[in-house]
């Protein structure tokens, strides 16, 4: 056989990469398998110069990965960021280095960019990519907590304000509140309402509709949430639960026999999510009332999982209270390309829920 060989995908490729992604689930204990469709390439259209690039051996894929640019601020300066994602490999394939050669040709496209720094995520129990991307040069920056809210009953969240779909005159104000609220976070670039609208257009299928305000009873909006159909552009199905995964499947289970419980999805079953971005609120009890009234929608339009993204010890997550959450963890790697970069160690780290 020949060596493999990296070039850029084209549309073309997209039916032999769903294939592909199809028989490659990912993770150890959690396991799961993620296609990127109808369009493979509308997840890496979310970012700036997007690129997937795929290795190939005799007319056959062996693997792929994409990478693409997102400006970020670091301690008060911008930069490009480049982020790595949508790395998978036939499991017949796997340990032959061609996910390193992915990246090596991932790097230079970087580098070429202008990007001081790459970036990426992994699921907790993706045992194989932590140890690939350490040896690439990664280092873990930060675990962030990524809960599942699984909505099964209609919450209230009185006394609050009223919550409704936002309008383009609030896009001023949601950037301020969105500003105001990742004021300070590492990564966290600031809007405009035009950043917005740019941001809102690479996510398909996602109008201001999809974006819930909270408005005051003397005005202002005090909280916003937008609410996102992954399924838009990715279906993730359930290969296997971890430990702790089933064990809260079986419980919910047992105790669906004698009142109402959210259902946790088992092995080959397809998730049905929504991810929430953006997120900007004055207070968590502001938040609570949107994530409340996106809960009640969640539940009309049947569909079972909202993430988010943040922190692990953030205040804010108090918000969650009353939900019904399944906690999941994503690591946090990076690498510097820039050799001068030097990361703050403590100060807390943006991540938009887009990217998980
Ligand atoms: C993670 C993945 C992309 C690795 O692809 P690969 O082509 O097998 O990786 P490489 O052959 O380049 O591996 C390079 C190094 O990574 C580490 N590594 C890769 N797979 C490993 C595994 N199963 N266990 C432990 N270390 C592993 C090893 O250090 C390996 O070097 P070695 O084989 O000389 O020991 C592949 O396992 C995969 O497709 N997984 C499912 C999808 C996924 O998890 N994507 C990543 C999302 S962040």
């Amino acid at each position: 056989m020949p060596p493999f060989h990296i070039r850029e995908a084209t549309s073309d490729d997209s039916p032999a990469l769903q294939n592909l992604q199809a028989h490659s689930p990912q993770g150890t204990g959690l396991r799961f398998t993620t296609v990127n469709k109808p369009d493979f390439f509308a997840r890496s259209r979310l970012y700036e110069r997007p690129r997937v690039f795929v290795a190939e051996q005799d007319g056959v894929l062996l693997g792929s990965a994409a990478c693409g640019l997102r400006e970020v601020v670091l301690e008060g300066q911008p930069l490009w960021a480049g982020y790595e994602f949508q790395y998978f490999v036939d499991p017949a394939h796997r340990r032959k280095g061609v996910a390193s050669a992915l990246h090596r040709r991932i790097e230079t496209a970087l580098r070429e960019a202008g990007a001081a720094f790459s970036y990426l995520l992994v699921a907790e129990d993706n045992l194989p990519s932590m140890r690939l991307f350490e040896r690439q040069g990664f280092a873990l920056y930060r675990t962030l907590r990524a809960p599942f809210v699984l909505p099964y009953k209609a919450m209230s969240a009185a006394g609050q304000g009223a919550v409704r779909p936002a309008v383009p005159a609030d896009l001023p104000v949601v950037a301020d509140l969105l500003n105001a609220t990742w004021d300070g976070f590492t990564f966290y670039k600031p809007h405009t309402a035009e950043s917005l609208q740019a941001a809102f257009a690479r996510m398909e299928g996602f109008s201001l509709d999809n974006l819930f305000v909270l408005e005051r009873n003397h005005g202002g909006i005090a909280a916003c949430v937008g609410y996102w159909d992954w399924r838009k552009i990715t279906e993730i199905t359930v290969q296997a639960l971890n430990f702790r995964l089933k064990a809260i499947r079986t419980a919910l289970n047992l105790a669906r026999l004698v009142t109402s419980v959210p259902s946790l999805p088992g092995p080959g079953e397809t998730l049905t999510q929504w991810c929430l971005t953006p997120v900007g609120f004055t207070s968590p009890n502001a938040l609570r009332a949107v994530l409340v009234s996106i809960n009640n929608r969640a539940l009309e339009e049947k569909v079972g999982q909202l993430f988010l993204v943040g922190e692990r010890r953030a205040h804010w997550f108090s918000a969650l209270r009353g939900f019904f959450t399944a906690d999941t963890l994503t690591h946090l790697y990076l690498k510097p390309l820039d050799e001068a970069l030097t990361l703050p160690e403590n100060a807390p780290v943006f991540l938009d829920a887009v990217d998980v």
